[in-house]
């Protein structure tokens, strides 16, 4: 009876729930806007780094999902990494889809 009850009561929450990671965009301007919008430091280094055309993530078209998701889990020179915690699968799921131009 207690089990019924709970699923009773979690079935309401649940489609919202997994549907609050899949805005790949406002969860990057979000998360990672801060230093990635024109701005950020993130633009300006991949800017120094790799040349201008390359500096706004958003403006790329070269980024594979997977190479976005290590970046994001092991972090890459002055940009740190991103546990679980702080950006949960799911999310970075959507947000390596709205980089790459796949969603
Ligand atoms: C605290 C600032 C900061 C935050 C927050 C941040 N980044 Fe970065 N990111 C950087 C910096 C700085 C670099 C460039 C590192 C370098 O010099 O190579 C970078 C590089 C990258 C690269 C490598 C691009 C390439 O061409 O190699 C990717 C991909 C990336 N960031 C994705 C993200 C994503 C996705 C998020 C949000 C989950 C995020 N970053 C959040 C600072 C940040």
């Amino acid at each position: 009876m207690r089990r019924v009850l709970l699923a009773l009561v979690l079935i309401p929450v649940l489609p919202a729930a997994a549907q609050a990671p899949t805005d790949g965009k406002a969860l990057y301007l979000q998360r990672c806007g801060i230093c990635h919008q024109a701005d950020g430091g993130g633009t300006w280094m991949l800017g120094r780094r790799l040349g201008a055309d390359q500096a706004l993530l958003e403006s790329r078209t070269n980024l594979q999902p997977a190479y976005i998701r290590q970046v994001v889990r092991t972090g890459i020179a002055s940009m740190p990494r991103f546990t679980r915690v702080d950006v949960s699968d799911a999310e970075l799921v959507a947000i390596a889809a709205y980089l790459a131009k796949q969603e």
